[in-house]
């Protein structure tokens, strides 16, 4: 199974793949997480993206599609995996689609989660990540058992620098222009679902699982 989870900033594209990873044994693949761990280890390729990245804008495509090419190629990648983040522009898409195709394979389903402006807003405002190990909470959605540590490893819980307002609102234009149109470009292959992500966890959760099911 190859997926690739799509969505405006905040959709919740993060939250699901982190329980499909789980519970269908698939590598996660996500361009944001990549340049967030890169910059905690002050990695020069990770201070670099931090630059475009709190200003909600995006990491130049060569940059990027780099970082992807490189994880396909590592062995927990061959046969399932779920990307979330990437491709953003058709230029992506198409970087991956020759990447997939040299590796003689393909998308199975492209899955969008779709939420309006008012939801995106709260959700990214009220989240919080954990510092160590990088899981999102939300402060009314989904908050820690202890104030500020992660339920999981403990780590220190912190507010993401593009999660400041104006980086928001740069983040749903760039969305818009940029991203959105990739939409058209999976539909236009038959690979493109819908999810209504206005549900709670759990129902956007298995609302994705009936599309698989749907897919095997
Ligand atoms: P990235 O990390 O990919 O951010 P994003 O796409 O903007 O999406 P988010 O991570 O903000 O949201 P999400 O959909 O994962 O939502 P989440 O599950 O966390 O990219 C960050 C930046 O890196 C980009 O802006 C760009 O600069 C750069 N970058 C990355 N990829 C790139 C690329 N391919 N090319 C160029 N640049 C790239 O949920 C959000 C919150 O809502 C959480 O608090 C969560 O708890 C809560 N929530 C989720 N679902 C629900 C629900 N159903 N009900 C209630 N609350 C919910
Ligand atoms: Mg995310």
């Amino acid at each position: 199974m190859k997926l690739l989870l799509m969505g405006p900033p905040g959709a919740g594209k993060g939250s699901q793949s982190e329980r499909l990873v789980k519970d269908f044994e698939l590598t996660s693949i996500s361009t944001g997480q990549m340049f967030r761990e890169s910059h905690r280890n002050e990695e020069p390729l990770g201070i670099e993206a931090m630059r475009y990245i709190e200003r909600g804008e995006l990491v130049a495509d060569d940059i990027t599609n780099e970082i992807v090419r490189k994880r396909l190629l590592k062995e927990d990648a061959e046969r399932c995996f779920i990307l979330d983040g990437y491709p953003r522009t058709v230029s992506q898409a198409k970087a991956l689609d020759d990447m997939l195709a040299k590796m003689r394979s393909k998308l199975t389903a492209v899955i969008n989660i779709t939420v309006d402006k008012k939801a995106i807003l709260e959700r990214m405002v009220g989240r919080r990540v954990c510092k160590q190990c990088g899981l999102s909470y939300h402060l009314a959605f989904k908050p820690t058992r202890q104030d500020g540590i992660c339920d999981v490893c403990g780590g220190t819980l912190y507010q993401r620098p593009d999660d400041q307002l104006e980086s928001v609102r740069n983040r749903l234009e760039i969305y818009e222009s940029k991203t959105q149109p990739l939409l058209a470009y999976y539909k236009g292959r038959g690979i493109l679902r819908e999810v209504d992500g206005m549900q709670s966890f759990d129902a956007v959760y298995q609302a994705i699982c009936a599309v698989l099911k749907e897919l095997t």
